[in-house]
């Protein structure tokens, strides 16, 4: 029998050879074994074998989702766990949460260039964790009212039963129409890791509520970043349909916001204050995440400016979110 059946996660984590990889190499590993996981297949045709490979890499996203935890951890001391304290806390990272007001966007919008842009869609592509089906992992077992919520945001992904409409498609026909061809391979471990930590959070049901949280924080945050990003696709000449998927978003995700804040987070902080902390954890891990990649982004397309400080966030209602929700 595998010692992993009854090892305590401490003792599995402590004896995990791969804790000492370097970024890039655990969030290619991590990208890998999330797309397997989450593709429909087959028989395995050696399943047991295969479930040691697989402790070998949950073991590895355990660490990554636990150092991710501690970094954002004194966020958390003074939070509010009361329904209304807790969602005028939430609210306020719109403003105050990581990343909010990153100069990046309104650069994006003004400034770069069709092979800056194209570079800049090309990290966010290859790391989309899709957002349809991170609501529809995390919608398993909520009680009712979240999961209508829940249900009819996934269906808002569905195009609302048109093929057309589907917004990962669409987003799909966005880098095919720009021949992005967005792969592992050429992508940021930051970027990579927001999806990585995205999968972490809706594909494990002890953290389904920090991706309820994260899942919030990128409707709330989206609708500013993708007008930015519209309208410096609009400015280099790209027509509508290769915008549509920012376009849509700009508009849509605000009203998303609206109805995940208050038929999924509210009720269920409502009904238990111990729903606060993990919700809030989420949405800061999303952010966080969200606000490494910009200083990465900016870093390789060599701006100078820094975070907050050429975009004031009354001029700029800026977020965090990979592409849109
Ligand atoms: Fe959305
Ligand atoms: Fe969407």
């Amino acid at each position: 029998m595998a010692r992993w059946h009854t090892a305590p996660a401490s003792r599995l984590l402590l004896h995990d050879a791969s804790t000492a990889l370097p970024p890039l190499q655990v969030h290619r590993r991590l990208a890998a074994f999330n797309r397997k996981r989450l593709l429909p297949t087959f028989e395995e045709p050696c399943w047991p074998e295969a479930l040691n490979e697989e402790i070998e890499l949950r073991s590895l996203e355990a660490r990554f989702v636990h150092a991710e935890r501690t970094a954002i951890a004194p966020r958390l001391s003074d939070l509010p766990t009361d329904a209304p304290g807790f969602m005028d806390w939430f609210h306020a990272l719109k403003d105050n949460g990581p990343g909010q007001g990153d100069a990046l966007f309104a650069w994006l919008a003004t400034d770069a260039t069709i092979d800056q842009m194209r570079w800049f869609l090309r990290q966010e592509a290859a790391g989309e964790a899709g957002f349809d089906d991170l609501v529809a992992l995390t919608q398993v077992r909520f009680p009712s009212r979240p999961k209508l919520e829940m249900a009819n945001n996934y269906w808002d992904e569905m195009g609302r039963g048109r093929e057309s409409g589907m917004h990962g498609p669409m987003l799909e026909r966005t880098t095919q129409a720009l021949d992005l061809r967005p792969s592992v391979e050429t992508t940021a471990w930051e970027s990579l890791a927001l999806a990585n930590l995205m999968v972490a959070l809706a594909a494990n049901r002890h953290l389904a509520y920090q991706s309820v949280g994260a899942l919030g924080a990128i409707e709330m945050t989206a609708p500013g970043r993708v007008s930015k990003v519209n309208e410096g696709m609009r400015r280099l000449g790209l027509p509508a349909e290769v915008r549509r998927y920012f376009q849509l978003h700009a508009g849509l995700d605000v009203r998303h916001s609206l109805a995940w804040n208050r038929e999924v987070i509210e009720p269920l902080v409502a009904a238990d204050p111990n729903a606060a902390r993990p919700i809030a954890e989420g949405a800061l891990l999303r952010l966080a995440a969200g606000a490494r990649c910009f200083e990465r982004y900016r870093r390789d397309l060599k701006l100078t400016t820094s975070t907050a400080t050429a975009v004031p966030h009354d001029e700029m209602d800026c977020d965090t979110r990979r592409v849109a929700a």
